[in-house]
Parts: C-alpha cells; sequence; structure tokens
C-alpha cells in the first residue's frame, strides 16, 4: 500500500458510514489516512478509489506515524466497548494534544468518562470529542449534520474539517460547538429520539389511510404533496418514494411485503431513561418507541388477533376530508414531539450546565441529518427570538397551527379510537397538549389519595402557597 505521511486527517473503521466520511472528507481537499481492524476492507476501499489522496495502513502505529500533528483520528466503529478499546490501542501512539473523535452513537455519559479519561491522562493528555454524526450513508458521503461536544479549544482546532464536510443550508454549515463534554453525543441522542417520534406519526398516517382502502401509490402521492408544504422534510419524502416502489419480483409494492416487526438500536430507549430520570415528559417519543416494542412482538399479536375483540375498521370520510384532517394531526403532533424533545434538552442542558443554545442546534438540524425540515427554521427563530421559550408551543408560530390544528387532531383521534386502529403516538401527543394547556387538572384528588395513604399533605387554593395540610382520613374498616 502506498504510505504517505503528514495526513491531514484519520479514520477508524470502514464500515459504510466510515468508508462515506472518508470520500467527504478527502473531496474537501484533505489528505486521509484509512485504518481497519481487519485488513480486507482497508485494501479493498483504497483500491476503488484510485487517484484519491486516500492512504491505508495494516498497522495502527504506521497509521498514527501517518497523520500531521497534532493528529485527528476519528473513530466510526460500533458504540460500546469497541471504542474503549481502539481508544485503549491508541493512547500508547499518540502524543500530548493529539485529538480523538468519537462520531458513533455513543451514549453521553460514555463519552463524558472517555473524556476525562483521555483529559487525565498523566504523561500525555489527549484531547477528546464526542461527536453525533447523523445522515446515514448518503449525509456522511455528501455532508451530514454534526454535533460535536468537548472543550472549546479542540472545536477550534476540529472546525476547518468539520465545517468543511458538513451539509449547508442558505451556505451556513450543518455544524456547530454543542458544549463540553457529552453534550453533542447527548444532542444527537436526542435528534434520534424526535427520529423516532417522527417515523411513528407518519407510520401513524399510513395505518388510518391503509384503513380508509388508500392504495401505496396513492398514499406516496398524498406524502409527495405534503412534502410540498409545511410537512416537507427527508421523512416524508421518503416515505412517499418507499411507498412508490415496486418490488421487481412480484410487482407488489416493496412495503407492503415487509414484515411489520420494527428494530431499534437503542438511543430512542436512552432517551426515555433519561427523560424518566430528569423527570420530563417525552409522551410522543415514549409512544414511538413502545410502538416499535409491540411491533416486534408479531407472533403475540397473531395469537391475540383472532382473541381479542375490536371493530372491523370503517373509514367512511370523504378522502380529501381525511387526508387533511391527518396532515393537521400529523403536524401538531409533531410540534409536540419536538417540544418535548427540546423540553429535554433545556431541562439536561441546565442541569449540566453545557450551554446549550436551542436555536443554533435547531439551525444545524435543517440539513444533512434525518430529521432535517422546513419546519426546523421556525423552530430556531422562536428560540432565537426567546432563548428563554418555556415550551415550543407557546412560541407565537406554534400556537396558532396548534390552534388552527387542534380540532382535526380531535377528530383523526377519535376516529381511530372508534375503529380500533392504534395511533399510540398522536394520541400521547394530544394528550400532552391537552393536559399542558390545562389550567386545572384532577391532580387535586391525587393529592388526597397521597395524604390519605401516606399523610404526604397537600397545597390548598385558599391559603398561600408553600403551606402543607394534612386532613383527618376516615379511618378504612377492612
Ligand atoms: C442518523 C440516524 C442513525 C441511526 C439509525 C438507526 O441520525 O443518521 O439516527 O444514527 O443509527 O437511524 O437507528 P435505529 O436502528 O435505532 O432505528
Amino acid at each position: 500500500m502506498p504510505q504517505h505521511t503528514d495526513n491531514d486527517f484519520g479514520l477508524i473503521g470502514l464500515a459504510v458510514m466510515g468508508q462515506n466520511l472518508v470520500l467527504n472528507v478527502e473531496s474537501r481537499g484533505f489528505s486521509v489516512s484509512v485504518y481497519n481492524r481487519s485488513p480486507e476492507p482497508t485494501e479493498a476501499f483504497v483500491a476503488a478509489h484510485p487517484g484519491r489522496r486516500i492512504f491505508g495502513f495494516h498497522s495502527l502505529a504506521d497509521f498514527v506515524a501517518s497523520l500531521s500533528r497534532p493528529r485527528r483520528v476519528m473513530l466510526m466503529v460500533k458504540a460500546g466497548a469497541a471504542v474503549d478499546a481502539v481508544i485503549a490501542q491508541l493512547i500508547p501512539l499518540l502524543d500530548a494534544d493529539d485529538i480523538v473523535i468519537d462520531g458513533g452513537n455513543s451514549l453521553y455519559s460514555d463519552t463524558e468518562r472517555r473524556d476525562a479519561w483521555l483529559a487525565g491522562l498523566p504523561d500525555k493528555p489527549l484531547r477528546f470529542i464526542g461527536a453525533g454524526v447523523s445522515g446515514g450513508e448518503e449525509g456522511a458521503r455528501k455532508g451530514p449534520a454534526i454535533m460535536p461536544g468537548g472543550p472549546a479549544s479542540t472545536w477550534d482546532a476540529m472546525r476547518p474539517v468539520f465545517e468543511a464536510i458538513a451539509a449547508k443550508v442558505d451556505g451556513q454549515p450543518c455544524v456547530a460547538h454543542i458544549g463540553p463534554g457529552g453534550a453533542g453525543h447527548y444532542v444527537k441522542m436526542i435528534h434520534n429520539g424526535i427520529e423516532y417520534g417522527d417515523m411513528q406519526l407518519i407510520c401513524e398516517a399510513y395505518a388510518l389511510f391503509q384503513a380508509a382502502g388508500m392504495s401505496c401509490d396513492e398514499m406516496a402521492a398524498v406524502f409527495a404533496q405534503w412534502n410540498q408544504g409545511a410537512l416537507q422534510s427527508y421523512l416524508i419524502e421518503i416515505t412517499a418514494k418507499a411507498l412508490a416502489e415496486r418490488d421487481a419480483e412480484s410487482g407488489r409494492p416493496v412495503v407492503e411485503l415487509i414484515l411489520d416487526k420494527a428494530g431499534q438500536k437503542g438511543t430512542g430507549q436512552w432517551t426515555l431513561v433519561n427523560a424518566a430520570e430528569n423527570a420530563v415528559v417525552v409522551s410522543t417519543i415514549n409512544a414511538a418507541v413502545e410502538a416499535r416494542v409491540l411491533s416486534s412482538m408479531k407472533a403475540q399479536r397473531l395469537a391475540a388477533s383472532s382473541r381479542l375483540q375490536g371493530p372491523n375498521p370503517t373509514i367512511g370520510l370523504a378522502r380529501a376530508s381525511l387526508v387533511a384532517q391527518v396532515h393537521d394531526a400529523l403536524y401538531a403532533s409533531k410540534i409536540v414531539s419536538y417540544a418535548q424533545g427540546l423540553d429535554l434538552m433545556r431541562t439536561m442542558g441546565q442541569k449540566k450546565d453545557w450551554g446549550l443554545d436551542l436555536a443554533v442546534i435547531a439551525r444545524i438540524w435543517r440539513g444533512g441529518c434525518i430529521i432535517r425540515a422546513r419546519f426546523l427554521n421556525h423552530i430556531a427563530a422562536a428560540y432565537q427570538a426567546d432563548p428563554a421559550l418555556a415550551n415550543l408551543m407557546l412560541a407565537p408560530f406554534f400556537q396558532e397551527v396548534l390552534n388552527r390544528s387542534q380540532q382535526a387532531w380531535r377528530q383523526v383521534v377519535a376516529l381511530a379510537v372508534t375503529q380500533g386502529i392504534a395511533v399510540p403516538a398522536f394520541s400521547a401527543s394530544l394528550a400532552y397538549y391537552d393536559s399542558y394547556r390545562s389550567a386545572h387538572l384532577p391532580a387535586n384528588l391525587l393529592q388526597a389519595q397521597r395524604d390519605f395513604f401516606g399523610a404526604h399533605t397537600y397545597e390548598r387554593i385558599d391559603k398561600p402557597a408553600g403551606q402543607w395540610f394534612h386532613t383527618a382520613w376516615p379511618e378504612v374498616i377492612e
């Protein structure tokens, strides 16, 4: 293999994302050294791209030695133990101030641990960046959204590369310094939770259209049309394209041939765990994760389908009205889902003192990433206008959309419930909306129950806040 030294950038892990990132980095004028644990992918990858300034190495020591200083080494390996293993191998080969970037979907707390580990090496502190990278294969190649977390000085050193390879929207790169430590991977985790919500909401619209007897081609046309309006987004776009795709063998829509069991790799579940730890409601994302779990219980669902009763869905509503109402339900639910994800980010950002700028985060999500959407322009504008915004639903733009959509949203959820069509994310979003906008909730009775069985005390509406009361409730005779 050609040996070339003084390369600008190194990448370890030549799976699809890694390969595409290398091609992207090289295409922006940087020379790249690559290394993979097994040598064959390195050979094949370098051979497949003759004439490019991509240099393969079979020994990690040679790979490290080929890089200019401070070295910039990006890991694109499977999140978890593999990241620690590669870092442990790299440490003896690197010099003080070299930079290690983890571009996988690592758990933010692992990133914090690795950051402390590398910065704390007694003889030669290393610099670490945990960078969320979103956009799939195509994004990696043409321009992903990048969410780097780590010290500001390390961001400065990485900035030219990151800005060169990131997607651009209105000439602005879809990358920004998110914050210290695990902030970047944390924000990527929230991105993925929101991605889960978006995907599930689209699937619920599909379920309603299916029940109304629409063909995949008809649905494809609806999603394609929605992609021209307020719902314009990558996920709506690919949904339209996926629905239109035909199986070469049978001529049937491919989507109809795919088994209805959803997979997941864990970032959605991490979001739920973190939300529970912070007592933040992310009910739409929760519904989306749980919908995947329930879908995966195919054998149980099949058995139950002949034993547990429900209506046979018949949707009599005129097609155009159904499409219009589902559009509004999807838009409103999407706003709620983002409101929840942003609330969790804001809460956690404050707790960790990360200094997260929600306007900047919304801005970099406008391009490159899986949740990219026109709608994010309005989110960025909302937080720019009011960085202390308590909830996205209260921004004037979104308030107006919700007020305009809420009636259709209710009709869609009511229709689904009466027809026995599960719409967990639409209905969880609507329940959040209705709870959030309620000046009164039945929690007074709940407080009575708590005080009854546990003397937990309660505040009164006719007394100043902060004064706690207990009632001598009647005894329960068993
Ligand atoms: C992205 C995606 C990506 C994620 C896949 C799979 O932003 O590019 O979020 O990082 O790995 O979408 O996620 P699941 O397997 O959990 O659906």
